[in-house]
């Protein structure tokens, strides 16, 4: 299982000390929720912030674009470290071109769906994919409840990779703990991006273990 800690719920006044942590813990990557007050109802941090995490590890940087019209920034996202940069598929009319050109300034291409869009959508572009994210809350905030149908929407997500011929890593992001960590690694999610349940933890670095072990 591949762990992703989303910095979202980090003390963003020690964010170094919270980088380091992550650094020297189980996680795989490091998750970055990117919000614009447009696509979503909420606004996270941009650039500087990124490049902060940037300077103080070498570990995949799993960059999560809740904003509108993503197209524009591409670039910089690469320019200020993003290895993963993963746009929603409801913010992209043209998804194709976005997917190409990410992958163009050399970087892993993921789509993120809202928890109302189905995975047939991505049918078509799916064998072009590095990643797919699938939200297990209603994008915008940490700390939101699970939505229960994520776990047959993976399963549907596997098969059509199957049927495509595709092997997107299939990443779930909200509301992930053990216990619901572990039914979706039995769906067969491939990554988990654990936020608040990460942070909150008496032994941040003892829980990424745990899901590490999922
Ligand atoms: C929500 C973000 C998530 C968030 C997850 O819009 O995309 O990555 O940080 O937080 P938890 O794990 O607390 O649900
Ligand atoms: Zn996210």
């Amino acid at each position: 299982m591949i762990v992703s800690p989303s910095v979202l719920s980090c003390d963003f006044g020690n964010i170094e000390r919270d980088t380091k942590l992550l650094h020297n813990s189980q996680a795989d990557w490091l998750h970055i929720d990117v919000m614009d007050g447009v696509f979503v109802p909420n606004i996270s941090f941009g650039f500087p912030v990124l490049e902060a995490i940037r300077k103080h590890t070498n570990k995949t940087l799993d960059v999560h674009l809740m904003i509108a019209n993503p197209d524009q920034y591409l670039e910089a996202f690469q320019k200020s470290g993003a290895d993963y940069l993963t746009v929603h598929y409801e913010a992209c009319v043209h998804l194709n071109r976005t997917i190409a050109r990410i992958k163009e300034l050399g970087m892993k291409a993921g789509v993120a769906l809202n928890p109302h869009t189905p995975v047939s959508v991505l049918e078509e572009i799916l064998p072009s994919l590095d990643l797919v994210l699938i939200m297990s809350v209603n994008p915008g905030f940490g700390g939101q409840s699970f939505i229960p149908s994520t776990i047959s929407k993976v399963k549907k997500l596997k098969s059509l990779l199957s049927s495509t011929n595709a092997n997107a890593i299939i990443e779930i992001d909200g509301g992930v703990n053990l216990i619901t960590g572990k039914e979706l690694a039995d769906a067969g999610a491939n990554a988990l991006v654990a936020g608040s349940f990460v942070f909150n933890s008496a032994n941040p670095s003892q829980t990424i273990a745990e899901l590490k072990a999922l």
